[in-house]
């Protein structure tokens, strides 16, 4: 019994409690887990089934919980106010994807490292792997086999909370996890808060979200700003949106492996919407190269290459033309498909909406070769 008690504690400190050393199972999964470890141990016997007793009627006392809107000082209209105000940022991330993309980058990348998840519930109000966020659920589980240093998880209480009932952060570590109880006044959780800044740039190593899609622009200035390493999912656009460009003609960031088509609601329903990952990691032999057509201008079939009507070539379908001397303009896909990283920089300076016979077409981006004279 002794050795099982030391194999669970060598393989879950992180889930331990600091104060109790009590084992905590912030998730479902988590609790699934630890059963799994103890059912595969070498000295584990037999798997017996205690049937519960009848159910009993018992009449349950519910504490009330939930302030009024008079306790709160609030009038119906002010959570009405405050609740269209409300930005549609709650897309969760599948935990499928998060493990896609990570997998794609070696191990060593986290090997006693910090990482900052600031827009991520740790702790679900149910305490369930349906409201807590995969992104923590997932380095909480893997915190060993990465060999992470420290995990902070900080979750916003802003908007969403019409009863602010205040904002959420925990810190995992090998020796345990701790909730962070003294949050200075008025911390809202905001990546931009002052607290949520001081770990950025004092603590975090590696930063890891799905941030607000209505506050990308602002996260992806913070965290490009902080010189950290991150590896976040935003929108599959960004790179033909002038708000971004400077980052990706810079060298400041780069498209992560994986597109990102499948989000979860509040209600837990898979909802659609287009994003993929970002990074500024090390992007190693791209499997999204091969997508990308090199060839000379003449070879592109003639119904993906078009000119707008400032004569500038527009090329379709992944093609590149290898012999072209000036700018022309692509989609996203070869951007995505690491373009970029092949002898091409993108030459626009603000966004470039091309019109074929007076009519706009969709938005792409300028590109051209580098060092052709
Ligand atoms: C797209 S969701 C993703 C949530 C989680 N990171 C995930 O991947 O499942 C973005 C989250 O950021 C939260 N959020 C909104 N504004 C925020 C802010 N200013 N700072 C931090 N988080 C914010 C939203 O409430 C929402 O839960």
């Amino acid at each position: 019994m002794r050795q099982i008690e030391n194999d669970i504690k060598n393989n879950f400190p992180h889930l331990r409690e600091q104060s109790s050393r009590e084992i905590y199972f912030y998730n479902a999964a988590l609790f699934d887990m630890y059963v799994s470890f103890i059912k595969a141990h070498p000295l584990f016997v037999c798997e017996t089934f205690i049937k519960p007793d009848e159910k009993k009627t018992v009449v349950k006392i519910v504490k009330k919980t939930t302030p009024s809107l008079q306790e709160r000082g609030m009038s119906k209209r002010d959570v009405m106010q405050r609740a269209k105000k409300v930005k549609n940022d709650e897309f969760y991330t599948r935990y499928e994807d998060i493990e896609k993309e990570i997998s794609m980058y070696p191990l060593e990348i986290w090997h006693d490292k910090c990482v900052f998840c600031n827009c991520d519930d740790a702790v679900g109000e149910t305490r369930t792997e349906k409201d807590s966020s995969a992104f923590a659920l997932y380095f909480i589980k893997n915190f060993i086999r990465l060999n992470l240093k420290k995990l902070i998880c900080t979750h916003y209480s802003g908007q969403m909370d019409l009863f602010q009932a205040g904002a959420k952060g925990y810190i995992f570590t090998k020796e345990g996890v701790k909730e962070m109880t003294k949050m200075p006044k008025g911390y809202t959780g905001c990546f931009e808060d002052p607290l949520s800044l001081k770990i950025l740039n004092e603590e975090a190593d590696i930063v890891c979200t799905n941030p607000p899609f209505s506050r990308a622009t602002d996260y992806w200035r913070t965290i490009i700003n902080s010189g950290k390493k991150f590896l976040i999912i935003s929108n599959f656009t960004n790179c033909k949106n002038d708000k971004y460009i400077p980052y990706f003609q810079k060298g400041q960031v780069w498209a992560g492996y994986n597109r990102v088509d499948w989000y979860l609601n509040p209600k837990r329903q898979v909802v659609n919407a287009s994003g993929h990952w970002y990074t500024n990691l090390p992007v190693i032999n791209r499997p999204k190269y091969k997508n990308i057509k090199f060839m000379t201008l003449k070879e592109i079939p003639e119904r993906f290459k078009k000119y707008d009507d400032a004569e500038t070539l527009i090329v379709d379908n992944n093609f590149i033309p290898t012999d072209y001397k000036k700018p022309f303009a692509v989609s996203v896909y070869p951007i995505l498909s690491g373009v970029l990283e092949k002898g091409y920089k993108i030459v626009q300076a603000k966004q470039y909406r091309p019109y074929i016979n007076g009519r706009e077409v969709f938005a792409r981006v300028l590109i051209q070769k580098e060092n052709m004279d």
